[in-house]
């Protein structure tokens, strides 16, 4: 059974599975070096096929990511529908839209969402994917599935938290028994996701993009300094989801109320809150969350408001799934949404005594999505409990050496080809050297695990400030480290073989203290690390650059950082790459077998 699953929305991508198992997975954003691209993802639908051989015709069933929420992931507005999936604006939607659109916003969105959904069908028509073929799968159950049917789990809690998609910003479920069973929401007005990105927005970085700046800068910070300021998100009274304390809990889903308080509170705000967005609690949640931080927050330091909004989050979280896990009875965890994309965050529900196992979804975010659908697809239809973990995420593209010799030619730049390039690249980076790898098929999800990633040694704290500085970059949290397995528990506390989440990433361990002085770049102010721990069957040629580094400095370990310039998606072809090199991100190219670089840094052959 081949499906197709599709996220339309922010950071859309598509993907293809074949009996349960993941063929290919990209984001349109690495394709159209869009960040983040918000839109529908036809240039990763047809890589897809590219891919996998496939004609539309194969493809069995089409999941497509939103149930409830078709308008909101299409823009809102009815010339954005069309613009969206790139079709020709026609006066009556421009003419109609605003009188529409407020009517609608009035009835929550209902006519938009029948009109986004029947103009979706024509599209994938369009595509040839007929309309039985293609089903709708809710945000929070695609998260969810994705999160569970990738770990291997036989049994697990399965938590999902975000901003917001289709509605909702959290879901717990249990997996158990060959059922996936439906335990627990919070409404997106209640989202504990929303309030982390107000704080995003208040300590002025870009919401939805640098969440992950203010965990690193939240080190630096003391929570003691805002313990009088009042949570404005906090557990509901029976600890099971997530409650926003500045809506009287009388007023959920009382829209009239929402559009009541703008009025009352900013009339200008009121009109346009009504010529825009239909979900009009969360905007409130939204806007009520924003007033309260410039209150309190006035004066205070930015690393003392980023201490406040991990602490916080982290109180919610936590406890919400230390509760659930007593509850419901197991031992691991299973997560998924943008917020797990908090490595701190995981570190604390890993390391909660009844939690044996947690495993986080690579492409934790709404990247995940098309995977996710199409995972939960296959297990609605089949009902086949069976599957697997999913034991590595090079998913997308790859170049042969063919493709990136003529990239190189193309624009004329010293090179070499080599037997052992591995071999090479420890030498160079012994000596010091920023390189850029470009190998194999390009990762999914937002971590950078080998393949699209810039390496350098991780002795000299220094190096931060300064690739920052060539990247263009600003962070507080130090890059990461890559480790060959065989030496993990050395160096970080707690490591142990068959835990699932350090091999993509997505979670902090404390650096053995004896360790710290040999990899301080690596080492946070908190005295920890977020490792990706790498295997020789997972990835050969990164395991073979770890073990020459190893030879040349006495180290298991390496920076690993995403190759991108600022701001800019990780390097997709050949060409990307070789862009950011001459944009002078890295020393040294490594891309396939080839070295490109200054002719004083080509190798002795
Ligand atoms: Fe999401």
């Amino acid at each position: 059974m081949k499906i197709l699953g599709i996220h339309y929305g922010h950071d859309a991508n598509a993907a293809i599975i074949e009996d349960g198992k993941v063929l290919f997975a990209i984001s349109e954003e690495r394709i159209n070096r869009k960040k983040f691209y918000w839109g529908f993802p036809f240039q990763s639908i047809a890589w897809c096929l590219k891919h996998t051989d496939l004609a539309p015709q194969q493809i069995d069933h089409v999941a497509l990511v939103n149930l409830n929420a078709q308008q909101d992931t299409l823009g809102n507005t009815l010339p954005n529908f069309y613009e969206r999936l790139n079709r020709r604006v026609p006066q009556f939607a421009s003419v109609l839209n605003l009188p529409l659109i407020i009517f609608d916003n009035l009835v929550q969105g209902n006519l938009r969402r029948s009109i986004a959904r029947s103009m979706l069908f024509e599209t994938l028509k369009d595509l040839g994917f007929p309309k039985h073929k293609v089903r709708f799968v809710d945000h929070h159950l695609a998260h969810a599935a994705g999160a569970f049917f990738l770990s291997g789990f036989r049994d697990s809690l399965v938590v999902t938290s975000d901003g917001k998609g289709d509605l909702v910003s959290h879901r717990t479920y249990l997996a158990r028994d060959n059922y996936f069973e439906y335990l627990h929401e919070s409404p997106d007005f209640n989202s504990i996701g929303l309030f982390y990105s107000c704080i995003t927005e208040y300590l002025g970085f870009k919401v939805l993009r640098h969440e992950g700046k203010i965990t690193g800068l939240a080190a630096y910070g003391d929570p003691k300094k805002t313990a009088h300021i009042p949570p404005p998100v906090s557990l509901s009274a029976n600890g099971m989801s997530t409650q926003n304390n500045l809506i009287p809990e009388a007023r959920f889903n009382d829209v009239y109320w929402g559009y009541r308080q703008f009025y009352e509170e900013d009339p200008q705000l009121f009109y346009k809150i009504l010529t825009t967005k239909s979900a009009v609690l969360f905007e409130y949640a939204r806007y009520a969350t924003n007033q309260l931080f410039k209150k309190s927050f006035s004066g205070l330091e930015k690393e003392h408001v980023a201490a406040f909004a991990q602490k916080h989050l982290e109180d919610v979280l936590v406890k919400l799934v230390h509760q659930q896990v007593k509850r419901y009875n197991t031992n691991r965890v299973a997560m998924s949404g943008g917020t797990f994309g908090n490595v701190r965050l995981n570190q604390k529900i890993a390391e909660l005594p009844e939690v044996d196992e947690v495993y986080i979804q690579p492409a934790m975010g709404d990247g995940g999505l098309g995977v996710g659908s199409a995972v939960w697809m296959y297990w609605d239809l089949s009902e086949k409990w069976e599957h697997e973990f999913l034991e590595q995420v090079y998913l997308g593209p790859e170049y042969s050496d063919d493709q990136i010799f003529k990239a190189i030619q193309a624009v004329g730049l010293p090179h070499l080809k080599l037997d052992d390039i591995e071999g090479e690249v420890g030498k160079a980076l012994k000596n010091n050297k920023i390189v850029g790898r470009f190998h194999g098929q390009m990762e999914w999800g937002p971590r950078a695990l080998g393949n699209r990633s810039i390496l350098a040694s991780p002795q000299d704290a220094t190096i931060n400030e300064t690739l920052n500085h060539r990247l263009n970059r600003t962070e507080f949290m130090p890059f990461a480290p890559i480790i060959l397995e065989d030496h993990a528990a050395d160096y970080f506390v707690g490591y142990a073989s068959e835990q699932l989440a350090p091999r993509f990433m997505t979670v902090t361990y404390e650096v053995a203290p004896p360790k710290r002085n040999l990899i301080p770049a690596v080492v946070h102010v908190d005295g920890t690390a977020r490792p990706q721990v790498v295997r020789e069957s997972e990835n050969p040629s990164l395991h073979r650059i770890l073990s020459a580094y190893l030879k040349q400095s006495g180290l298991p370990v390496l920076i690993n950082t995403s190759f991108n310039m600022h701001e800019e998606p990780i390097v997709c072809t050949p060409q990307d790459a070789i862009r950011a090199y001459q944009a002078g991100a890295i020393d040294i190219l490594a891309i396939g077998n080839y070295w490109v670089s200054d002719e004083s840094l080509l190798p002795k052959s």
